[in-house]
């Protein structure tokens, strides 16, 4: 039975009330997050968005039609209720907003049914994900998905606020689009009108922003849908939403200062947590020596040391022929680790070699001065000595060691140190540490191409004096490319762009393009550099990391209304899922035999 609202208006939410409403008539609408009948009164809790209210139906002060339906409810009934507030006649509840009061019914209308739902809508569900994920209409009622989105919202607001303030234009950029260079693969959606034609969803507005500024826009943003066909991780999601800006007439400062003061304001304004500016900033180089990472997590220190000088000459075959084949040998000290049982130190090295490790090398300093060590039969005692004073470490200290190329030493290093913070429990949710990655590499190499790919985007400006190098020594060029970290995670990235058509050759160049396949892919982009187009600089960030590491969570599908799992799939819409013959037809599309999914 569904009643109607008619002649009933929401006065206020459930957890707006407060001891200075009592004594008034207020009109609630919500739904039942649990009935207690105990004889001739009825608990009621009724739940909105923004929390619980306790209402009471005793009779005689509701009238016995009332007080029956009262007697029905059950949890997610949907409930208009009309009545008084009064002071709670009962204990206070501490864990409620609303514990000091109670709404005393004069009126309930059940404005809809509901079936049980398959799991209890409650704060830190122990339903597994999955079945949240089918059911996410449900899941979005749990009082914690709300805050994150309502924290979200807040989120862009106030971004909305402070760009517009700072001169911003918000111009949308197209869907139906093509391809982007950010390096995933594209979502492609098929041309019904030409056929054998495809649009690319946007990887991001990276293009568009660029012609945004040649057309004298000067300062745009964006809350921007970008999609990335790339594998899923906790903080990845096929589509995603960026933060997404670009600024004509500025250099590294100009755009590193507007953004230091948005996040300053973002995080005061949600947190009440201080930033203070200037936020620190580290080279590419400098941050993968010390922390293996170009995300480095600065809550804690447990620093990577170089220790190749040391041990070049020593008898330990794994650290010489490592620095032979031009690699590095460095290692990281786990303080006051000595006493970790072989297991544990097993379960770090069998980690070490899911990164790529051939080994790894480990040696506690005993209470008495000796060492407990995997390798120290390889070693002269002297040898060990030095490594240990190089390592800083004392009596009761844990060191492990990588030798390989850096790319292999960093990776292995840079993640162990993150697994030993884990264990330890170091890496505290409430405290964050800013960290702007500057100078990054231009290329990387990629073997999968066999030829230098863009780090960032091609359209990054090189560092000035790394210019001359782009035909003679592409892997030394740095880019004027910067990074915001938060916590170890990529926040945020962009780069000051090239306005130059003679770099921007030498750039397509170096990364392999012909001038045709340059001009087939971002032709109209060259095209407009040709007609005016000012110096220029931007930055995207990701919202969704932005509001997880703000909303203190794991995974950015905690801050998605309606995210998707690891395999791109929607466990509630069933997307994607098998069309019409008719609707490929139409699009002069076949499925091949091999893929055809039978349903
Ligand atoms: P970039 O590729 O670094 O730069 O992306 C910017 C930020 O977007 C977020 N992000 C993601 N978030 C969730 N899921 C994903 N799959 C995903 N991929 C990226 C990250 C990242 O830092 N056009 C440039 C920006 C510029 O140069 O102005 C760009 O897109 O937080
Ligand atoms: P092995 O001679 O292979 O038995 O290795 C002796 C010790 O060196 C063991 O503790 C290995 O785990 C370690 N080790 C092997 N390869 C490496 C490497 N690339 N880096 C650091 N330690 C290694």
């Amino acid at each position: 039975m569904a009643e109607s609202m008619k002649g009933l208006k929401r006065t206020c939410r459930c957890a707006e009330l407060s001891e200075a409403n009592e004594g008034q008539e207020v009109t609630v609408m919500g739904w039942v997050q649990k009935q207690r009948n105990k004889g001739g009164i009825i608990f009621v809790d009724v739940r909105d968005r923004s929390g619980i209210i306790q209402v009471i139906f005793e009779e005689g002060e509701i009238d016995a039609e009332g007080f029956a339906k009262a007697e029905k409810l059950r949890s997610e009934f949907v409930v208009a209720v009309n009545g008084t507030v009064a002071k709670r006649s009962g204990a206070v509840n501490e864990n409620l907003d609303t514990g000091a009061i109670e709404l005393r019914a004069k009126e309930i209308r059940v404005l809809s049914e509901s079936e049980t739902p398959p799991f209890p809508i409650e704060a830190d569900s122990k339903t597994k994900e999955e079945l949240r994920l089918k059911y996410r209409f449900l899941d979005l009622r749990r009082p914690d998905l709300q805050e994150n989105l309502m924290m979200r919202s807040r989120v862009t607001t106030l971004v909305r606020q402070f760009l517009t303030e700072e001169g911003f234009l918000e111009i949308e950029t197209p869907m139906l689009t093509k391809s982007t260079p950010e390096g995933a693969r594209d979502y492609l959606v098929p041309s019904r009108v030409h056929p054998g034609t495809f649009y690319a969803l946007p990887q991001s507005p990276q293009l568009f922003k660029q012609l945004l500024m040649c057309s004298g826009y000067d300062r745009y943003f964006q809350i921007a849908r970008c999609f990335r066909d790339e594998d899923l991780r906790a903080d990845r999601q096929p589509e995603f939403t960026q933060i997404d800006m670009e600024l004509s007439f500025v250099d590294e400062e100009d755009v590193i200062d507007v953004n230091e003061r948005l996040l300053q304001k973002l995080f005061k304004e949600i947190l009440d947590v201080e930033i203070s500016l200037p936020i620190q900033r580290m080279t590419w180089q400098e941050a993968m020596d010390r922390f293996g990472s170009d995300k480095p997590d600065l809550r804690f220190g447990m620093e990577l040391c170089d220790v190749s000088e040391i041990v070049k000459g020593c008898g330990f075959g794994v650290f010489t022929s490592a620095l032979e084949n031009g690699g590095s040998v460095r290692g990281l000290n786990a303080k006051g680790q000595g006493n970790m049982p072989r297991k544990k130190i097993d379960a770090l090295v069998k980690f070490a070699k899911e990164y790529g490790a051939k080994g790894l090398a480990y040696l506690a300093v005993n209470e008495d001065g000796t060492y407990k060590s995997s390798f120290s039969k390889f070693m002269e005692e002297d040898e060990m000595a030095q490594l240990v004073s190089a390592m800083k470490a004392e009596a009761g200290d844990l060191l492990f060691f990588a030798a390989d190329v850096n790319k292999v030493v960093y990776d292995v290093l840079g993640n162990l140190r993150l697994e030993i913070a884990r264990n330890l429990d170091l890496l505290k949710k409430e405290e964050y540490k800013f960290v702007w990655v500057t100078e990054f590499p231009e290329f990387e190499y990629s073997e999968e191409q066999e030829r230098y790919v863009a780090m960032h985007h091609p359209f990054t400006m090189p560092m000035e004096e790394d210019i001359p190098l782009l035909k003679t020594n592409p892997e030394k060029v740095r880019a004027r490319a910067y990074d915001i970290v938060l916590n170890g995670t990529e926040l945020g990235g962009g780069s000051i762009r090239i306005h130059q058509n003679d770099v921007q050759e030498a750039m397509f160049e170096a990364l392999g393009f012909t001038k045709e396949k340059a001009n087939e892919q971002f032709g109209f982009l060259l095209e407009a550099f040709k007609y005016g187009v000012p110096p220029h600089a931007g930055l995207a960030y990701g919202l969704d990391r932005l509001v997880m590491l703000m909303a203190k969570q794991d995974s950015i599908r905690d801050v998605i209304a309606f995210p998707k799992v690891k395999d791109a799939s929607c466990l509630m819409t069933d997307a994607p899922n098998v069309v019409d013959g008719k609707q490929l037809e139409e699009l002069c599309l076949e499925v091949s035999a091999a893929q055809e999914v039978t349903e």
